[in-house]
């Protein structure tokens, strides 16, 4: 099976340089409106798709983003693989402002979003040992490099509601827990995609030390943007590269997450 990549942009990536045939459509979902439309086309022979995740013009907050419907809507176009960038804070010394990350764990904090496809009438539990899918995101850790990027491979993602920034006293609490690096959107994304059965990786740009740093001032949205400016090079080029590091052929994922939902449904069929 040839597979399709989906990328949702964060902060600093708002489309896909050179995909052929480009256009953007409107998918319609269950769950409501994606952030955006979808932007659809070729790059080196492979179908890819892009979703602006706040919504073109950054107008969806953390906490208003329709997660479900964006998770969605990447599937029913096709998308077998979904590569999601986004901005964080450092809660560790050395990974510094402009470094790329790959995580592979979460600590989920929000409160304020749905995060499931399932509920009353169709109880399901997938398994979220292990959240991201450690191919893709092996395949991601590569194109950061060839984009030029300092990657940390395996790294904890705390997932806050935000959209304030976090107090001294949280930022030092969620260094002791083992978080490694801050941010909005990471959930409930990754648990959205392995329920829809879909290869996920976290590519996390850092874009600050948060506010435990004694020796960086406490970060701010224009600390932010300009470190997101300085790495969007970068970032456009991972993206680029992805096509070329995806197997052309697909097999079946070898962790399962296309198949996740195996074992996962507890109601019975009707
Ligand atoms: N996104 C970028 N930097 C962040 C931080 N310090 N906290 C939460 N989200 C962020």
């Amino acid at each position: 099976m040839q597979p399709m990549i989906g990328v949702i942009g964060g902060s600093g990536v708002y489309q896909i340089d050179g995909l052929e045939g480009a256009s953007w459509v409107k998918v319609k979902t269950p769950w409501g409106k994606p952030s955006d439309q979808v932007l659809v086309g070729r790059l080196n022979g492979l179908p890819m798709a892009f979703l602006p995740r706040h919504g073109r013009g950054h107008v969806e907050t953390p906490s208003s983003i329709n997660y479900r419907a964006n998770i969605d809507a990447l599937k029913r176009l096709g998308c077998t693989d979904l590569v999601a960038v986004s901005a964080v804070g450092s809660l560790r010394e050395d990974f510094a402002p402009g470094d790329f990350v790959l995580v592979d764990q979460y600590i989920d904090r929000t409160f304020a979003r749905e995060n499931s496809f399932f509920g009353p009438g169709c109880v399901a539990h997938v398994s979220l040992a292990h959240p991201t899918c450690r191919h893709l995101s092996a395949v991601c850790a590569e194109a950061a490099r060839l984009a030029g990027a300092q990657v940390h491979e395996g790294a904890t993602y705390l997932a806050m509601e935000g959209p304030q920034f976090s107090t001294r006293a949280e930022s030092l609490m969620y260094r002791q827990w083992g978080a490694d690096v801050i941010g909005m959107t990471g959930m409930p994304e990754a648990k959205l995609a392995r329920e829809a059965e879909l290869c996920y990786a976290s590519v996390a740009m850092v874009t600050d030390y948060d506010c435990w740093h004694e020796g960086h001032d406490a970060v701010d949205v224009q600390q932010v943007i300009a470190t997101l400016v300085a790495n969007s090079g970068r970032a456009k080029r991972l993206v680029t590269a992805l096509p070329g590091l995806v197997a052309s052929d697909r097999a079946a994922c070898p962790q399962g997450c296309d198949h996740a939902l195996s074992h996962a449904v507890m109601t019975a069929p009707d």
